[in-house]
């Protein structure tokens, strides 16, 4: 169900304290590429929350839903270079069905030529081979992916697709699917996406309200940090 403003409902927290708290390095040194935004990308705050992450956990295998333009997707590659990205959009075929209706009015206005935001050029053509190589591009609706091949496989989740409550509720679920007892899941929008919103109070409040969920100062990321239970 969607409501048009619900209030966010999941514990906010500093991301610099999760440093301290988890005993992490904070000498850890990031790196950053294409610092331009376009409408559509995350904020440099964010993106500084998730290269940071990705800094000081070195997952092995990062999955990325809804690529975009890739800014994201590169400047993970750059922050660990044991990674392998496996980022998804939706298909070039216009005519392609999605499992849930798109309603999300941000995605139709950006709709490019052939009818798909996520066609345009990804910022990581062009650059070292060694970068390119590690990110694959899956063109798929992210409720269809065939998460069998990826179970219990994820370090790293991203969660930036569609901002519908299904679709955001159904990615949060098939995300448990596919992460690791040890990973970690962020979502984009929350506080900001009515449907993200719903899904993620939803989602909390389903999983007992887990000590491990955040939604981070000055951004729209909420974060979980598995351990060694996941609920399905
Ligand atoms: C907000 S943008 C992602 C921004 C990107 N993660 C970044 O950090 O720059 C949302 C993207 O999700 C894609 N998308 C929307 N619905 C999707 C779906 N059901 N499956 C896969 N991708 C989807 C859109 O085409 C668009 O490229």
């Amino acid at each position: 169900m969607e409501t048009d403003r619900p209030e966010p409902i999941i514990p906010r927290k500093q991301f610099i304290d999760l440093i301290e708290e988890m005993e992490l390095d904070d000498f850890a040194t990031i790196n950053f590429k294409c610092l331009k935004y376009v409408s559509g990308n995350i904020s440099m705050t964010e993106l500084f929350y998730i290269v940071m992450a990705v800094s000081l956990f070195r997952p092995k295998h990062i999955m990325e839903f809804g690529t975009f333009n890739g800014r994201t997707t590169l400047n993970m590659a750059i922050n660990y270079e044991g990674a392998i990205i496996t980022t998804v959009d939706l298909p070039r075929n216009k005519k392609h069905r999605t499992k849930f209706p798109l309603e999300d009015k941000g995605n139709l206005r950006k709709l490019d030529e052939t009818g798909y935001v996520g066609n345009k050029a990804k910022l990581w053509q062009g650059q070292d081979p060694e970068i390119v190589g590690r990110i694959k591009q899956i063109w798929e609706d992210s409720a269809k992916i065939q998460f069998e091949k990826y179970r219990d496989e994820i370090d790293f989740l991203f969660i930036d697709a569609s901002h519908s409550y299904e679709n955001c509720k159904n990615d949060s679920y098939n995300g448990h699917k596919i992460i690791k007892k040890n990973g970690i899941i962020f979502w984009h929008d929350y506080a900001g996406w009515p449907g993200v919103t719903e899904a993620l109070n939803e989602y909390y409040l389903e999983q007992g309200e887990p000590d491990n969920m955040f939604w981070f100062n000055d951004t729209s990321i909420v974060g979980r940090f598995f351990n060694e239970s996941k609920k399905t």
